[in-house]
Protein backbone atom coordinates (compact mmCIF):
# COMPACT_ATOMS: atom_id res chain seq x y z
CA UNK A 1 0.00 0.00 0.00
CA UNK A 2 1.44 3.38 -0.78
CA UNK A 3 1.42 5.93 2.05
CA UNK A 4 -0.25 9.27 1.46
CA UNK A 5 2.99 11.42 1.48
CA UNK A 6 4.84 8.76 -0.65
CA UNK A 7 1.42 9.51 -3.07
CA UNK A 8 1.48 13.48 -3.26
CA UNK A 9 5.28 13.12 -3.69
CA UNK A 10 4.63 10.72 -6.75
CA UNK A 11 2.27 13.24 -7.81
CA UNK A 12 4.52 15.84 -8.36
CA UNK A 13 7.05 13.38 -9.61
CA UNK A 14 4.16 12.44 -12.36
CA UNK A 15 4.24 16.02 -13.56
CA UNK A 16 6.85 18.66 -12.86
CA UNK A 17 4.29 20.93 -12.98
CA UNK A 18 1.69 19.98 -10.86
CA UNK A 19 3.26 21.12 -7.34
CA UNK A 20 0.72 20.54 -4.72
CA UNK A 21 0.80 24.48 -3.60
CA UNK A 22 -0.03 25.66 -7.12
CA UNK A 23 -3.07 27.25 -8.15
CA UNK A 24 -5.61 26.18 -10.06
CA UNK A 25 -6.01 27.35 -13.43
CA UNK A 26 -8.36 25.81 -15.16
CA UNK A 27 -7.28 27.09 -18.46
CA UNK A 28 -3.60 25.89 -18.49
CA UNK A 29 -2.26 22.49 -19.27
CA UNK A 30 -2.05 21.04 -15.63
CA UNK A 31 -5.57 21.27 -15.30
CA UNK A 32 -5.75 19.12 -18.00
CA UNK A 33 -3.71 16.54 -16.92
CA UNK A 34 -5.24 16.39 -13.24
CA UNK A 35 -8.35 16.08 -15.05
CA UNK A 36 -6.92 12.87 -17.02
CA UNK A 37 -6.32 11.22 -13.30
CA UNK A 38 -9.68 11.67 -12.33
CA UNK A 39 -11.18 10.50 -16.18
CA UNK A 40 -8.71 7.88 -15.70
CA UNK A 41 -10.28 6.82 -12.04
CA UNK A 42 -13.61 7.13 -13.73
CA UNK A 43 -12.98 4.09 -16.55
CA UNK A 44 -11.43 2.11 -13.70
CA UNK A 45 -14.24 2.23 -11.27
CA UNK A 46 -16.93 2.16 -13.76
CA UNK A 47 -15.14 -0.88 -15.31
CA UNK A 48 -14.91 -2.58 -12.17
CA UNK A 49 -18.73 -2.14 -11.77
CA UNK A 50 -19.93 -3.49 -15.02
CA UNK A 51 -17.37 -6.61 -14.52
CA UNK A 52 -19.57 -6.85 -11.25
CA UNK A 53 -22.82 -6.58 -13.20
CA UNK A 54 -21.97 -9.02 -15.85
CA UNK A 55 -20.87 -11.69 -13.41
CA UNK A 56 -23.96 -11.36 -10.96
CA UNK A 57 -26.31 -11.93 -14.07
CA UNK A 58 -24.50 -14.77 -15.48
CA UNK A 59 -23.23 -16.48 -11.80
CA UNK A 60 -26.26 -15.58 -9.77
CA UNK A 61 -29.25 -14.48 -12.42
CA UNK A 62 -28.89 -11.20 -10.04
CA UNK A 63 -29.31 -8.10 -11.84
CA UNK A 64 -29.70 -5.16 -8.95
CA UNK A 65 -28.49 -2.49 -11.85
CA UNK A 66 -30.68 -0.64 -14.14
CA UNK A 67 -28.54 1.42 -14.87
CA UNK A 68 -25.49 3.05 -14.39
CA UNK A 69 -24.13 6.71 -14.96
CA UNK A 70 -20.94 8.53 -14.93
CA UNK A 71 -19.92 12.90 -14.69
CA UNK A 72 -16.95 14.39 -14.47
CA UNK A 73 -17.56 17.93 -12.47
CA UNK A 74 -16.78 20.72 -14.67
CA UNK A 75 -13.94 23.03 -14.11
CA UNK A 76 -16.38 26.33 -13.20
CA UNK A 77 -18.11 23.86 -10.63
CA UNK A 78 -15.04 22.61 -9.27
CA UNK A 79 -14.16 26.00 -8.32
CA UNK A 80 -17.24 27.69 -7.39
CA UNK A 81 -17.33 24.63 -4.46
CA UNK A 82 -14.37 25.33 -3.27
CA UNK A 83 -15.06 29.38 -3.13
CA UNK A 84 -17.83 28.29 -1.10
CA UNK A 85 -16.19 26.11 1.20
CA UNK A 86 -13.69 28.88 0.89
CA UNK A 87 -10.37 26.92 0.27
CA UNK A 88 -7.59 28.02 -1.48
CA UNK A 89 -7.18 27.59 -4.70
CA UNK A 90 -4.93 24.80 -4.89
CA UNK A 91 -4.81 21.61 -6.37
CA UNK A 92 -3.27 20.09 -3.00
CA UNK A 93 -7.13 21.43 -2.19
CA UNK A 94 -8.73 20.40 -5.03
CA UNK A 95 -6.85 16.62 -4.27
CA UNK A 96 -7.36 16.60 -0.38
CA UNK A 97 -10.83 18.32 0.12
CA UNK A 98 -13.18 17.96 -2.86
CA UNK A 99 -14.26 14.42 -3.08
CA UNK A 100 -16.94 14.80 -6.04
CA UNK A 101 -14.83 15.55 -9.12
CA UNK A 102 -15.33 11.95 -10.30
CA UNK A 103 -18.65 10.78 -9.85
CA UNK A 104 -20.48 7.14 -10.68
CA UNK A 105 -24.15 6.68 -10.10
CA UNK A 106 -25.85 3.47 -10.03
CA UNK A 107 -29.63 2.83 -9.62
CA UNK A 108 -31.24 -0.26 -9.07
CA UNK A 109 -34.86 -1.84 -8.55
CA UNK A 110 -34.89 -2.39 -4.83
CA UNK A 111 -33.51 -0.88 -1.42
CA UNK A 112 -32.14 -4.09 -0.72
CA UNK A 113 -29.92 -4.27 -3.87
CA UNK A 114 -28.35 -1.01 -2.49
CA UNK A 115 -27.40 -2.45 0.22
CA UNK A 116 -26.16 -5.77 -1.71
CA UNK A 117 -23.91 -3.58 -3.65
CA UNK A 118 -22.85 -1.39 -0.95
CA UNK A 119 -21.53 -4.52 0.57
CA UNK A 120 -19.75 -6.15 -2.41
CA UNK A 121 -18.51 -2.81 -3.27
CA UNK A 122 -16.40 -2.62 0.20
CA UNK A 123 -15.42 -6.04 -0.58
CA UNK A 124 -13.40 -5.05 -3.39
CA UNK A 125 -9.80 -5.94 -2.38
CA UNK A 126 -8.10 -3.02 -4.25
CA UNK A 127 -9.91 0.21 -3.33
CA UNK A 128 -9.68 2.06 -0.28
CA UNK A 129 -12.97 3.52 1.26
CA UNK A 130 -12.72 6.86 2.82
CA UNK A 131 -16.23 7.22 3.88
CA UNK A 132 -20.12 6.39 3.50
CA UNK A 133 -22.98 8.45 4.08
CA UNK A 134 -26.88 6.70 4.28
CA UNK A 135 -28.97 9.29 3.50
CA UNK A 136 -31.58 6.00 2.92
CA UNK A 137 -31.87 5.42 6.93
CA UNK A 138 -31.02 9.40 7.04
CA UNK A 139 -32.70 11.45 4.59
CA UNK A 140 -31.30 15.02 3.94
CA UNK A 141 -34.10 17.76 5.30
CA UNK A 142 -34.93 18.29 1.23
CA UNK A 143 -35.72 14.42 1.26
CA UNK A 144 -32.85 13.46 -0.60
CA UNK A 145 -32.22 9.59 -0.49
CA UNK A 146 -29.20 7.88 -1.64
CA UNK A 147 -26.10 5.97 -0.75
CA UNK A 148 -22.94 7.83 -0.77
CA UNK A 149 -19.43 6.15 -0.72
CA UNK A 150 -16.45 7.75 -1.14
CA UNK A 151 -13.31 5.37 -2.49
CA UNK A 152 -10.07 6.00 -3.96
CA UNK A 153 -9.52 3.44 -7.01
CA UNK A 154 -5.49 2.51 -7.71
CA UNK A 155 -5.13 3.84 -11.44
CA UNK A 156 -1.94 2.62 -13.21
CA UNK A 157 0.71 4.89 -15.45
CA UNK A 158 3.82 4.20 -16.81
CA UNK A 159 5.73 5.40 -13.59
CA UNK A 160 3.74 3.75 -10.68
CA UNK A 161 0.17 3.03 -9.38
CA UNK A 162 -2.00 6.26 -8.02
CA UNK A 163 -5.13 6.33 -5.93
CA UNK A 164 -7.78 8.47 -6.79
CA UNK A 165 -10.72 9.79 -5.26
CA UNK A 166 -14.30 8.65 -7.12
CA UNK A 167 -17.77 9.36 -5.54
CA UNK A 168 -20.43 6.51 -6.08
CA UNK A 169 -23.76 6.86 -5.34
CA UNK A 170 -26.50 4.28 -5.03
CA UNK A 171 -30.12 4.76 -5.23
CA UNK A 172 -33.66 3.60 -6.50
CA UNK A 173 -35.02 4.02 -9.52
CA UNK A 174 -37.76 5.98 -7.25
CA UNK A 175 -34.86 8.14 -5.23
CA UNK A 176 -33.40 8.55 -8.48
CA UNK A 177 -36.61 9.87 -10.43
CA UNK A 178 -37.16 12.53 -7.11
CA UNK A 179 -33.29 13.71 -7.07
CA UNK A 180 -32.80 14.34 -10.77
CA UNK A 181 -36.09 16.02 -10.83
CA UNK A 182 -35.72 18.40 -8.10
CA UNK A 183 -32.32 19.31 -8.81
CA UNK A 184 -33.80 20.43 -12.17
CA UNK A 185 -36.43 22.53 -10.29
CA UNK A 186 -33.91 23.97 -7.85
CA UNK A 187 -31.21 24.51 -10.13
CA UNK A 188 -33.51 26.85 -12.56
CA UNK A 189 -34.96 28.16 -9.67
CA UNK A 190 -32.51 28.64 -6.62
CA UNK A 191 -35.54 30.73 -5.26
CA UNK A 192 -38.41 27.65 -5.05
CA UNK A 193 -41.00 28.97 -2.79
CA UNK A 194 -41.61 27.19 0.71
CA UNK A 195 -44.46 25.61 -0.43
CA UNK A 196 -42.78 24.17 -3.24
CA UNK A 197 -39.80 22.59 -1.20
CA UNK A 198 -42.21 21.37 1.74
CA UNK A 199 -44.14 19.93 -1.43
CA UNK A 200 -40.72 18.32 -2.82
CA UNK A 201 -40.44 16.46 0.66
CA UNK A 202 -43.66 15.10 1.01
CA UNK A 203 -43.27 13.32 -2.49
CA UNK A 204 -39.86 11.96 -1.40
CA UNK A 205 -41.71 10.51 1.14
CA UNK A 206 -44.07 9.23 -1.04
CA UNK A 207 -41.59 7.70 -3.54
CA UNK A 208 -40.07 6.06 -0.39
CA UNK A 209 -43.46 4.36 0.75
CA UNK A 210 -43.89 3.20 -3.09
CA UNK A 211 -40.32 1.60 -2.59
CA UNK A 212 -41.06 0.16 0.55
CA UNK A 213 -44.05 -1.10 -0.37
CA UNK A 214 -42.67 -2.87 -3.37
CA UNK A 215 -39.96 -3.62 -1.24
CA UNK A 216 -42.28 -6.25 0.15
CA UNK A 217 -43.89 -7.46 -2.76
CA UNK A 218 -40.87 -8.57 -4.48
CA UNK A 219 -40.02 -10.00 -0.77
CA UNK A 220 -42.87 -12.01 -1.12
CA UNK A 221 -42.27 -13.29 -4.38
CA UNK A 222 -38.73 -14.19 -3.58
CA UNK A 223 -40.20 -16.11 -1.07
CA UNK A 224 -42.82 -17.86 -2.56
CA UNK A 225 -40.15 -19.03 -5.36
CA UNK A 226 -38.03 -20.30 -2.65
CA UNK A 227 -40.81 -22.34 -1.42
CA UNK A 228 -41.39 -23.79 -4.58
CA UNK A 229 -38.05 -24.85 -5.31
CA UNK A 230 -37.43 -26.54 -2.42
CA UNK A 231 -41.02 -28.45 -2.97
CA UNK A 232 -39.74 -29.06 -6.66
CA UNK A 233 -36.23 -30.36 -5.39
CA UNK A 234 -37.50 -32.60 -2.57
CA UNK A 235 -40.46 -34.06 -5.31
CA UNK A 236 -36.83 -34.46 -8.06
CA UNK A 237 -35.08 -36.01 -5.03
CA UNK A 238 -38.23 -38.49 -4.38
CA UNK A 239 -38.10 -39.24 -8.13
CA UNK A 240 -34.60 -39.82 -8.17
CA UNK A 241 -35.27 -42.36 -5.26
CA UNK A 242 -38.15 -44.35 -6.86
CA UNK A 243 -36.25 -46.28 -9.62
CA UNK A 244 -34.02 -47.47 -7.53
CA UNK A 245 -36.83 -50.04 -5.78
CA UNK A 246 -37.34 -51.47 -9.09
CA UNK A 247 -33.46 -51.78 -9.37
CA UNK A 248 -33.30 -53.75 -6.30
CA UNK A 249 -32.21 -57.46 -7.04
CA UNK A 250 -33.26 -60.05 -4.97
P1 LIG B 1 -22.08 18.86 -2.10
O1 LIG B 1 -21.31 20.09 -1.81
O2 LIG B 1 -23.48 19.14 -2.55
O3 LIG B 1 -21.38 17.89 -3.00
O4 LIG B 1 -22.28 18.22 -0.66
P2 LIG B 1 -21.28 17.38 0.25
O5 LIG B 1 -19.89 17.45 -0.28
O6 LIG B 1 -21.51 17.75 1.67
O7 LIG B 1 -21.78 15.92 0.01
P3 LIG B 1 -23.22 15.26 0.17
O8 LIG B 1 -22.90 13.85 0.40
O9 LIG B 1 -24.10 15.99 1.11
O10 LIG B 1 -23.86 15.46 -1.29
C1 LIG B 1 -23.15 15.04 -2.41
C2 LIG B 1 -24.02 14.93 -3.63
O11 LIG B 1 -25.28 14.33 -3.34
C3 LIG B 1 -24.40 16.24 -4.29
O12 LIG B 1 -23.36 16.71 -5.11
C4 LIG B 1 -25.63 15.82 -5.08
O13 LIG B 1 -25.28 15.09 -6.24
C5 LIG B 1 -26.30 14.87 -4.13
N1 LIG B 1 -27.25 15.58 -3.24
C6 LIG B 1 -27.06 15.89 -1.96
N2 LIG B 1 -28.13 16.53 -1.45
C7 LIG B 1 -29.03 16.63 -2.45
C8 LIG B 1 -30.35 17.19 -2.56
O14 LIG B 1 -30.92 17.73 -1.62
N3 LIG B 1 -30.96 17.12 -3.78
C9 LIG B 1 -30.38 16.49 -4.85
N4 LIG B 1 -31.05 16.47 -6.00
N5 LIG B 1 -29.14 15.97 -4.77
C10 LIG B 1 -28.47 16.04 -3.60
MG1 LIG C 1 -21.66 16.99 -5.50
Amino acid sequence: MIEDDEEKSYLIKMENNLVNKEKINIDDVTFEKVMFLYNSALKEIKTKIDILQDELKLFHNYEPIEYITTRIKKPESILKKMERKNYELTYENMFDKINDIAGIRVVCNFKKDVYKLVEIIEDFSDIRILNKKDFMKNPKKSGYMSYHIILEVPVTFSTGTMFVKVEVQIRTLGMDFWASIEHKLKYKNPNITKGDSKNLVKYARIINNIDDNILTISNRIEKERTKNNIMIEAADSKKDIEPNKFNFKL
